[in-house]
């Protein structure tokens, strides 16, 4: 009997034992269970960061612009993206001009009145003709028609400082494409205000531009500055602008800026996107500072006025 008792002790100590492991187990498996259940906040802590990262690498967090008009990647074709806006009392203080002088006022955008092609044509034509001479800032420009080019702290006239050597520059199809491409934003400008592009007038400045992140040494290099193209120059109605590179690949800041009462609009600059607005001050605007690369660009102004015409420029 005590043999048999002992053995059954010995028997019910087993399985004790085994329960105690089993129980041993689950609770180790219990705790463990409830350790991963702590680290549930922090795995959907951490999606969530890994959601707001990209957002954020999809639309940049940048407080002062408001609204995206039109993104690099994007093609604006066939029809211009147009955006209307209540035209400024400024055109009043002018002489007015029917089938000109803005009616209707606004901003757009177009990426098929210049091909790629013939934007990067021009590009060189203004990395050729920059290349003569250029601003110690970071900002020059080169004017064909006045022959105005950034030197130094100064300007100096390409055709009277290069002479012949403008004819290594610069070819008669430079300046036939130039010309061409002048009439198609003209064109398009009038069809998109119902303007007569006959009574519109080209006017000064209309010139190239290279942009890189250089400090400005003087008050020509500071580019950024929030301005209304009527009110620094008066006889200009419609500006337009036609970019030779690429925003986020040929250089990063330089964003075009439209700076309204309810926020700021940005156009990112595309190769052979031209965008175009009435000039008073319904379109304060202004330009990022370039923070990488070289920015290209050509400015193309027009007036009502037939007194402020220019010629389109030629080869002497
Ligand atoms: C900007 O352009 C000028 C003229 O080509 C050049 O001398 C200067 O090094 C450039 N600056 C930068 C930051 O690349
Ligand atoms: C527009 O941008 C400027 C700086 O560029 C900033 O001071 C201003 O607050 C912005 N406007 C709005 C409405 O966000």
């Amino acid at each position: 009997m005590a043999q048999m008792r002992m053995r059954n002790t010995k028997g019910s100590n087993a399985t004790e034992i085994e329960k105690k492991i089993k129980r041993g187990n689950a609770l180790r498996q219990g705790s463990a269970w409830r350790g991963y259940r702590g680290l549930v906040p922090w795995l959907l802590v951490a999606l969530c960061l890994c959601g707001v990262a990209m957002w954020l690498y999809i639309n940049p967090l940048d407080s002062d612009i408001t609204e995206t008009l039109v993104h690099q990647g994007e093609l604006v074709s066939p029809h211009p993206r147009v955006y209307t806006v209540r035209c400024s009392e400024d055109y009043e203080n002018y002489k007015r001009y029917p089938g000109c002088t803005p009616q209707k006022c606004g901003r757009a955008v177009t990426d098929s009145v210049v091909t790629r092609e013939e934007a990067q044509v021009l590009r060189r034509l203004a990395e050729k003709g920059l290349a003569l001479a250029g601003s110690e800032g970071g900002a020059s420009i080169l004017d064909l028609h006045s022959g105005a080019l950034s030197m130094g702290k100064q300007f100096v006239n390409i055709y009277r400082y290069f002479g012949d050597q403008i004819r290594d520059a610069f070819t008669q199809e430079d300046f036939q494409l130039y010309r061409v491409v002048r009439g198609r934003i003209q064109a398009v400008i009038a069809e998109t205000f119902g303007l007569n592009p006959t009574l519109m007038y080209l006017t000064k400045p209309t010139f190239f531009s290279r942009i890189n992140s250089t400090a400005a040494k003087t008050q020509h290099d500071e580019y950024w500055h929030p301005h209304i193209d009527k009110e620094t120059y008066g006889s200009f109605d419609y500006t337009s602008l036609l970019y030779l590179s690429d925003y986020g690949y040929d250089f990063t800041g330089g964003r075009f800026v439209f700076m309204d009462q309810n926020g700021n609009r940005t156009v990112e600059p595309r190769t052979g996107r031209v965008s175009f607005f009435s000039s008073g001050s319904e379109n304060l605007h202004r330009v990022e500072k370039v923070t990488w690369g070289t920015r290209y660009a050509i400015t193309v102004s027009f007036s009502c006025d037939p007194a402020h015409a220019i010629s389109d420029p030629t080869l002497p």
